[in-house]
């Protein structure tokens, strides 16, 4: 039996063709996910196939994404894929960042290690073999930079239009720069995101575009083997969390599907718990997880944070992530702007870096160790979202003591490393380094 969409939600359950262009459900509204009625290969067959690509020079093969393709068939070998080496991206141990966090250890799977610089590349490179095969020549997204970059790179790579929808001043510049580079229409919107996604989500059909936002259930697959290389470079040792930041959501239903679709498969033997970090000022999601009643997500319709890639207030695919989050046993947490900045720069003395989303993680972690959530010999991967250069401007400004919160308050520079201005002199050079 072929692959099919599958409505996400319990009640309904309709199913249609996998070629059908919908983002949601026809008859109920739900949201949609791939669906395999056919079971894999056994696992041990899987790691040994998945392990003999590595040795391989095909460019599907050493793509992080495709070659796990046995758990993403929604396309065939013979359609086209536009592969620009996804994924991929490595595990890094992370001593002072453990200490940081109260932990004995941990380590960052660096999403940031991508062509584009975020894991949007892993869920795009699907999102547009996609697109390909329905034979659209139109693809478009509305983001807070990362989905932008990462669409716009892809596109243009497999011969579509990319056009990105973004708000107007409220997104990091190194990922404005790449939409413009990788040669995307980019319609700056004085709107913030979740009202650019309602505006898009209207024009899709009057345009013929087809939208590879994170709801577009093909990005999901893509996402998915995030956690399938985690465990494969782990030599399928689980972790007890795994704990990312959380805006728009798609990527904690992402790594749910996939962990669940592991433990289907006999490739994991139970599911890591899931923890979702979001900024304090944009955390409709946190509030949801701790209210009495989660049958409805309270948007948060002004949305702040200077961590602008999850400043979202409406995440389209909560009633996804609280079912994965749940069902792992896992939790929400959320955190301040002072929090994440200077999570940030323990990330960034570590060697290693992120953007401010990414670092919500850390400072996440801090929290649910310092709240006995998490205990400190727990053995934790948290997730870098996005690379240290989308936002040089964040950087520089909290090293030189200028970093405000949306609310105007200064932010300290706790772990600041302010550059010196000197002379074109020696010995006050050497003075100067000799303190
Ligand atoms: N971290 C980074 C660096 C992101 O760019 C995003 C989302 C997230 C975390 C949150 O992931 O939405 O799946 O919960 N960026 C989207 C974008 C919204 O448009 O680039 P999520």
């Amino acid at each position: 039996m072929p692959a099919e969409l599958i409505c996400f939600e319990e009640r309904c359950r309709a199913r249609f063709p996998i070629t059908e262009v919908i983002y949601n459900c026809p008859r109920c509204g739900g949201l949609v996910e791939a669906h395999y009625p056919e079971a894999p290969a056994p696992a041990a067959e899987l790691r040994a196939l998945w392990l003999s690509r590595r040795a391989s020079n095909l460019p599907i093969d050493q793509s992080g994404v495709w070659r796990f393709r046995e758990l993403i068939p929604f396309v065939s070998e013979n359609d086209a894929i536009c592969t620009l080496r996804e994924g991929n991206t490595p595990l890094l141990a992370a001593p002072r960042a453990a200490q940081y966090g109260g932990l004995d250890h941990l380590v960052f799977k660096h999403q940031g290690f991508n062509p584009t610089g975020s894991f949007k590349d892993n869920g795009m490179t699907c999102g547009v073999a996609q697109a390909l095969r329905l034979g659209m020549r139109r693809v478009a997204c509305v983001s807070t930079g990362n989905t932008s970059a990462s669409m716009a790179a892809y596109a243009s790579a497999a011969g579509l239009q990319p056009i990105v929808f973004i708000p107007h001043g409220n997104i990091a510049y190194g990922k404005l720069a790449q939409a413009l580079e990788y040669g995307a229409r980019t319609l700056q919107v004085e709107a913030n995101f979740d009202q650019i996604l309602a505006l898009v989500r209207r024009l899709a059909d009057r345009l013929g575009i087809y939208l590879l936002n994170s709801m577009n259930p093909f990005r999901i697959e893509g996402q998915k083997t995030i956690m399938v290389e985690m465990m494969e470079q782990r030599g399928w040792r689980l972790p007890d969390w795994v704990v990312l930041p959380g805006g728009n959501l798609g990527n904690v239903s992402a790594f749910g599907k996939g962990l669940r679709e592991m433990l289907e498969a006999g490739l994991i033997p139970r599911l890591p718990r899931l923890a979702v970090i979001q900024a304090a000022g944009s955390a409709p999601f946190y509030d949801l997880f701790h209210a009495a009643d989660r049958s409805r997500l309270n948007a948060v319709t002004h949305p702040e944070t200077l961590a602008t890639a999850i400043k979202i207030g409406d995440p389209v695919s909560w009633p996804k992530a609280l079912r994965e989050v749940s069902n792992s046993g896992g939790t929400v947490e959320k955190v301040t702007e002072q929090e994440i900045a200077d999570a940030k720069a323990i990330i960034g003395l570590c060697g290693i870096g992120c953007e401010p989303a990414s670092a919500a993680t850390l400072a996440g972690i801090r929290k649910l160790t310092a709240a006995s959530v998490i205990a400190a010999d727990a053995d934790v991967v948290a997730v870098l979202t996005g690379n240290v250069l989308k936002d040089p401007d964040y950087i520089y400004r909290y090293h030189t003591d200028q970093l405000k919160a949306p609310n105007g308050d200064p932010i300290q520079a706790h772990f600041g490393n302010k550059p010196v201005v000197v002379p074109n002199d020696d010995s006050t050079i050497v003075e100067l380094l000799n303190e």
